[in-house]
């Protein structure tokens, strides 16, 4: 198995590259963004208590989304690999996941970090607000807050991941197509 993660801010296109990716590796994609508005529109019991997080710009709670994360991963046994968008979120995600893999045998090979600064991030959200229809995109102030928790409790994930050397720091800016190419020459360096 070969598993990545692709990590990064609100807004710094992990949904964008990770479409890119998993055609090119032939990877399965495990948003938890998108795993979490697919129960919202069923309006699942899941679905209900996560949009009461989503739309404030807060973080679902841990448990929920770990939980999600194990069915998902036992529903794709013969993956021949994972790519990870927006998970782990927390420092505790981050260690429920090395759990997970470890009993799998497998392990994250890389973290590939998009690199975008908060203004752009503001910008390119703000406009997707525009067509995304996502509850969380309308409003300014809830992006803010979504950056502001980014920082306080996602950035300590790149840490945790930094101590294994698993890092790979990625300029976030610039055509869709250069950002995929530097991707894909770290991938490819690393799976050779
Ligand atoms: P999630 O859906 O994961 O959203 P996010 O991480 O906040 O990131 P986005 O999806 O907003 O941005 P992205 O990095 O995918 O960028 P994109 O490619 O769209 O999570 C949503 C919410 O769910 C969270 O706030 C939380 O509440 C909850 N949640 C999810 N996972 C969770 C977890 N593990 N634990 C707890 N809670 C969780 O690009 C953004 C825009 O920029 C697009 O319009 C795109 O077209 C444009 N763009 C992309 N690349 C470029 C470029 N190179 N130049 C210009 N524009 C570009
Ligand atoms: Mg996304």
């Amino acid at each position: 198995m070969f598993n990545l993660i692709l990590f990064g801010p609100p807004g710094s296109g992990k949904g964008t590259q990770s479409d890119k990716l998993v055609e090119k590796y032939g990877l399965v994609h495990l948003s938890t963004g998108n795993l979490l508005r697919k129960e919202m529109a069923e309006k699942t019991p899941l679905g209900i208590e996560a949009r009461s997080f989503i739309d404030k710009g807060q973080l679902v709670p841990d448990e929920v989304v770990i939980g999600m994360v194990d069915s998902y991963f036992d529903q794709h046994k013969d993956a021949p690999g994972f790519l990870f968008d927006g998970y782990p979120r927390t420092v505790a995600q981050a260690a429920a996941l090395d759990r997970l893999l470890d009993l799998k045998k497998t392990s994250i090979e890389l973290v590939l970090f998009l690199q975008v600064d908060e203004d752009e991030l503001i910008r390119r959200l703000v406009h997707r607000g525009k067509t995304s229809g996502r509850s969380d995109d309308t409003d300014e102030a809830v992006q803010r807050k979504r950056q502001e928790v980014y920082r306080n409790e996602t950035l300590p994930v790149a840490a945790y991941y930094d101590k294994q050397e698993k890092v790979v720091n990625i300029h976030g800016t610039g055509t869709v197509d250069d950002i995929f190419r530097s991707l894909c020459d770290v991938i490819d360096k690393k799976s050779k």
